[in-house]
C-alpha cells in the first residue's frame, strides 16, 4: 500500500509520471470519467480548508468515485478525545482512500500506523503539504516550460508555510535549481532544510528584501503569514504585513517571471497584480484538482512500498519538544528521532554537535 506523506515518497521518476498522467486528464476528461466508480475517497480535515478538500472531493467526482468525510475536528469524534489513530482505522472500514489535514505536525505519520487504505498528508501543520506541492510543479511546468534550472524566490513566512517547505523538497531533486528565500528574520526556514540544501550542494540565498531579489527571478512563491501557528498574537501583528506584492514591485520583476501563491491570500498580493499576465495563483488551483486526480488513480492503483529516505531512527528516551507534534498527543506512539550534523547560515557552513531530529515533525531537538 502506498501512502503519500512528504512529497519525497515520490521518486522524481514517479512526479514526472504524474505530470504527464495529469496532462491526458486534461485533454481527455472523458477517458477517466469512470476510473474510481464504486469507490469512496474520505476527507478528514480536522482544519479549515477551501482549496485543498473541494480539489479532492472534485478530483474523485470526476474520477467517478464517491466522497465522505468531516471538515472540521469539531465536527468529528476528535471533538471527544478520539485518536488520530483510531479515527483512521475506523474510517478504513468505510473508504477506500483517506486524503487527511491536521493541525499537529506529524499526524498522517501517525495515522499510517493504523490506516487499512492509502493516507495522503493534506497539510500536517506547519510541517509538509504534498499535493499542492504536486498543484506547483503542473503550474512550473505548463508556465515555464520546466522543472530544472529554475531561479525561484520564496517570500513571507518560511517557517511555518508547509507549502514552502514541500515545494523546496521537491525542487532540490531537480538539477540547476536555486532558491532565494525571502522572509523577516523570525519566518526563516527551518533549520533542517537549510541543512539538506547545503549538504546537497543546492545554491540558495536567505534575503529580506524583496524588492533586490525581484530582478533575477523565474518565479516568485508568495506565501501568507500563518497567523494560525504563532504563539504570541502581538508578534503575528507585527509581522503580518511584511511584504506586500503590487504593482509597482511588479515593474521590478522580468517579463516572464511568473507569480504563484498556495493561496488563501490575505493581504501579501494587492488584488491590482491579478490582472497581470504573470499572475498564476488561479492557474495553481485548477492544476491542482487535476494532480489530485492523477494522485489517487496512482494510489489506488499500486501495490509496492514506497522508496523511503534512508534515515536511521532512534530512540533517545526523550519526548519531542515541539508542541505541536503529533507524539506529544497521540498515545502509544513512540518518539523517534534522527540525527543531523551540520547546517548553513548566511553561506557559512558550520560544523555543530550532533542534533537529533523529531521522525514525526522534523523539529531540532535544542
Ligand atoms: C495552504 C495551506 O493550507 O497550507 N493553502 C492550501 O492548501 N492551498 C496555504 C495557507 O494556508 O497559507
Amino acid at each position: 500500500m502506498r501512502h503519500l506523506l512528504s512529497i519525497t515518497d515520490l521518486s522524481v521518476e514517479e512526479i514526472d509520471a504524474l505530470l504527464e498522467t495529469a496532462a491526458d486528464i486534461e485533454a481527455n476528461p472523458e477517458a477517466y470519467a469512470h476510473k474510481m466508480e464504486g469507490k469512496k475517497l474520505a476527507t478528514l480535515f480536522f482544519e479549515p480548508s477551501t482549496r485543498t478538500r473541494l480539489s479532492f472531493e472534485a478530483a474523485m467526482y470526476e474520477l467517478g468515485g464517491h466522497v465522505i468525510g468531516f471538515a472540521g475536528a469539531s465536527n468529528s469524534s476528535a471533538a471527544k478525545g478520539e485518536s488520530v489513530k483510531d479515527t483512521v482505522r475506523t474510517v478504513g472500514c468505510y473508504a477506500d482512500i483517506i486524503a487527511m489535514r491536521h493541525p499537529l505536525e506529524g499526524a498522517p505519520w501517525a495515522a499510517v500506523q493504523a490506516a487499512t487504505t492509502p493516507v495522503i498528508n493534506a497539510g500536517d501543520g506547519g510541517h509538509h503539504h504534498p499535493t499542492q506541492t504536486l498543484a506547483d510543479l503542473m503550474t512550473l511546468k505548463k508556465e515555464k516550460g520546466r522543472l530544472d534550472h529554475l531561479k525561484i524566490g520564496l517570500c513571507g513566512d518560511l517557517r511555518f508555510g508547509r507549502t514552502v517547505h514541500s515545494l523546496i523538497e521537491a525542487l532540490s531533486r531537480y538539477p540547476g535549481n536555486e532558491f532565494v528565500m525571502i522572509s523577516p528574520r523570525e519566518l526563516r526556514v527551518p533549520g533542517h532544510i537549510v541543512a539538506d540544501l547545503a549538504e546537497a550542494g543546492i545554491p540558495y540565498k536567505e534575503a529580506e528584501a524583496l524588492e533586490e531579489a525581484l530582478p533575477d527571478l523565474d518565479a516568485l512563491y508568495m506565501t501568507r503569514i500563518q497567523q494560525e501557528r504563532f504563539f504570541s498574537p502581538e508578534e503575528y501583528l507585527r509581522l503580518k504585513d511584511s511584504y506586500i506584492l503590487d504593482e509597482e514591485k511588479m515593474r521590478l520583476a522580468p517579463a516572464d517571471m511568473i507569480v504563484m501563491h498556495p493561496l488563501p491570500r490575505v493581504n501579501e498580493i494587492d488584488v491590482k497584480v491579478d490582472a497581470d499576465p504573470r499572475a498564476c495563483y488561479f492557474k495553481q488551483v485548477f492544476y491542482g484538482k487535476i494532480m489530485r486526480m492523477a494522485l489517487i488513480l496512482k494510489l489506488m492503483g499500486e501495490t509496492e512500498l514506497p522508496p523511503k529516505p534512508g534515515r536511521v531512527l532512534i530512540t533517545t528516551g526523550k519526548q519531542c519538544k515541539n508542541p505541536r507534534c503529533i507524539s506529544s498527543t497521540e498515545q502509544g506512539l513512540e518518539p523517534l528521532f534522527y540525527p543531523v550534523h551540520q547546517v548553513m547560515r548566511h553561506g557559512q557552513l558550520t560544523r555543530i554537535p550532533t542534533k537529533y531530529v523529531c521522525a514525526y515533525c522534523d523539529m531540532e531537538q535544542v
